[in-house]
């Protein structure tokens, strides 16, 4: 093919996919239009680097500045490029290594479980009905009712495709029926099932980068199975200041990143009743949560006005919603909670946290800390709840890290570097191929015990670890010889300073709250740590680099996915759902990009 041609084709290796594009569209775009999930966490701005991709054969146009800056001469000669920078000049084939692939990791769904009164949104009605005759001439539906009004239940509300269900359900199983009704007000038929069917319900807490899907048994509350899914947006943007841009530029992409999030829920809904034996046309109620941004890319409310001060939500107050609106394959009187959100950066995600962590409300002053790209922070004290949230960014979870990554296969996760020695542990024991959020924390405290670093953040160039090419300061983790990839692992100064941005923004959240409620550190007497992060997380290195002040380690408690464990609450007890709206409603929220002493605490919060 030539320059002069309508259009470049692209084939993306090694996942097989193909595409013909115009001239003038980049590989990044080609990829989101082909399907193909590669890892953009800027949004395509060009500033994180983390679209990396090779180009095996054919032509693209000339590396930009970005590029230059972004990659090392060597990789560029190897033929890396960024997608979001690059366009084909002819037709082309590139390869996608793993680091540019959402690929699959720890994906923590677990979290402390508390018990909680069975409860649920739903009621389970078996029902055995005459057969119509000659002298019993009443439709299906008013059979129905008369058998509910028998039992002291009103009338049935339903959608005509329940309706359907109903008569055709008992019709195929000798008018014996499992009818499951609703509690609260809107159609009250959720499903029509066959006798003896299981029941079910479904907890999502939708984050930035995973979701957690739990499978729950409606008839005793047991949670028959659960799995962690990527994010499928992560394909538009890593946070989600960049998708709010991305579904700024036009309403079919707004439309994307419901359509792709949708098919990813429905997709591990349905591997969940594979594994089960049941089917999704036996879930009936479902409790989604997830920050405020989700919570609108989930539903197709605008984001707009999330993207800009005073970065106000469309809904905060809790929404249900026909899961057939929102294009979830569940029964087809299904429908889904979404509690209420906080503020334009604090979602459903934390209302469900706080639910999960308020047993220890009453006997402690608590800050709950759940980690993210953004990071929600409550202080709980004497019965009042103040709340803030900060970008912390993607940086723990390896993006705009020179060699980070996720915790996936290869993964540095853990050091032990002093004076003479750099050890380093993978996920999998593999050779290292890059590091994980865990694991950078982990190195950076390291270094700062063995004077490799100092409290700003600055190498210690007689560390004969430390070297300078280009003027740019490095700590050689693990030499090209030694690692998986046959390139060096390396922490920058750069990688530092990202850290030191993610967790000043952590700390700064923290000191706010505590001063503005006239406590010390001190006079926490529990911090509750919740987040997948958070889970892998070591406090003593994240006390060591100030992303936490310095307490007792007893004082800590790492309680996994609080927002995942708030929505399960929320599906088996319907008051829960009344209850977290009350605690919500107390809480005083701090919006830190306006809080005056905020730059100048988050300064001193960088310091390590
Ligand atoms: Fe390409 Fe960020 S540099 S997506």
């Amino acid at each position: 093919m030539t320059e002069s041609q309508a259009t470049h084709r692209i084939d993306f290796e090694p996942v097989g996919r193909r595409i013909d594009v115009p001239p003038g569209t980049n590989l990044l775009s080609a990829a989101q239009k082909a399907g193909v999930d590669l890892v953009a966490a800027c949004g395509g701005i060009g500033i994180c680097g983390t679209c990396r991709v090779r180009l095996v054969d054919g032509l693209l146009t000339p590396p930009s500045l970005t590029e230059e800056d972004t990659l090392t001469p060597a990789e560029l000669e190897q033929g890396f490029r960024l997608a979001c920078q690059s366009q084909p000049l002819s037709d082309v084939r590139v390869d996608i290594p793993p680091e540019s692939l959402p690929a699959p990791q720890k994906l923590q769904v677990g979290g402390q479980e508390v018990a909680v009164e069975f409860d649920p949104a739903i009621r389970v009605v078996d029902v055995q009905l005459p057969p119509p005759h000659i002298e019993d001439l009443r439709s299906d539906l008013r059979r129905v009712d008369d058998e509910l009004a028998a039992r002291g239940l009103p009338p049935l509300t339903a959608s005509l495709e329940a309706v359907t269900q109903v008569s055709q359900t008992l019709r195929q199983n000798n008018w014996c029926a499992r009818l499951v009704l609703r509690k609260a007000a809107g159609d009250s038929l959720a499903a029509a099932l066959q006798p003896g069917s299981p029941v079910l319900g479904v907890a999502c807490d939708m984050g930035s980068t995973k979701l957690a899907v739990y499978l729950v048994d409606l008839t005793d509350g047991a949670t028959l199975a659960s799995a962690g899914a990527m994010n499928p947006q992560i394909a538009y943007g890593e946070d989600v200041v960049s998708r709010i841009a991305f579904a700024n530029k036009e309403d079919a992409n707004r439309r994307l990143l419901q359509t792709r999030l949708v098919e990813t829920i429905n997709q591990t809904i349905a591997d969940l009743c594979r594994q089960t034996g049941t089917q999704p046309a036996q879930v009936v109620d479902a409790v989604m949560v997830g920050n405020t941004a989700m919570h609108h890319f989930f539903t197709g409310l605008p984001v707009e006005q999330l993207g800009a001060a005073p970065y106000v939500p469309v809904v905060s107050d809790p929404l249900d919603v026909r899961s057939a609106e929102l294009g979830l394959n569940l029964a087809p009187g299904a429908w889904v909670h979404l509690p209420a959100n906080i503020a334009g950066y604090m979602g459903a995600d934390h209302t469900a946290a706080l639910l999960a962590t308020h047993g220890y409300f009453d006997e402690h002053t608590v800050v709950l800390v759940d980690i993210g790209t953004n990071t929600e922070i409550s202080l709980i004290h004497q019965g009042s709840i103040s709340s803030c949230s900060t970008a912390s960014g993607p940086a723990f979870e390896g993006a705009h890290i020179r060699d980070g990554m996720r915790a996936a296969p290869g993964a540095i996760e853990r050091t032990r570097i002093t004076m003479d020695e750099t050890h380093v542990s993978t996920v999998g024991g593999l050779p290292a191929v890059g590091i994980c959020g865990t694991g950078i924390l982990h190195a950076i405290a390291d270094m700062l015990e063995c004077g490799a670093l100092d409290s700003r953040g600055v190498f210690n160039r007689a560390d004969p670890r430390v070297r300078v090419p280009d003027h740019k300061a490095e700590f050689l983790l693990v030499p090209a010889a030694q690692s998986g990839h046959g390139r060096d692992v390396v922490i920058t100064r750069s990688d530092v300073h990202e850290i030191q941005l993610a967790k000043g923004a952590i700390r700064a959240g923290i000191e706010i709250l505590i001063q503005e409620a006239g406590l010390t550190p001190a006079g926490v007497t529990l911090w509750i740590i919740a987040g997948a992060f958070g889970t892998y997380l070591d406090l003593k290195s994240a006390m060591r680099i100030g992303m936490f002040p310095d307490q007792p380690l007893e004082r800590f408690r790492q309680v996994g996915n609080a927002a995942g464990m708030g929505a399960k609450q929320m599906l088996l007890s319907h008051a829960l759902r009344s209850q977290s709206q009350r605690m919500i409603a107390a809480v005083e929220y701090f919006e830190l990009t306006t809080y005056t002493a905020f730059t100048n605490i988050f300064v001193d919060a960088m310091y390590l």
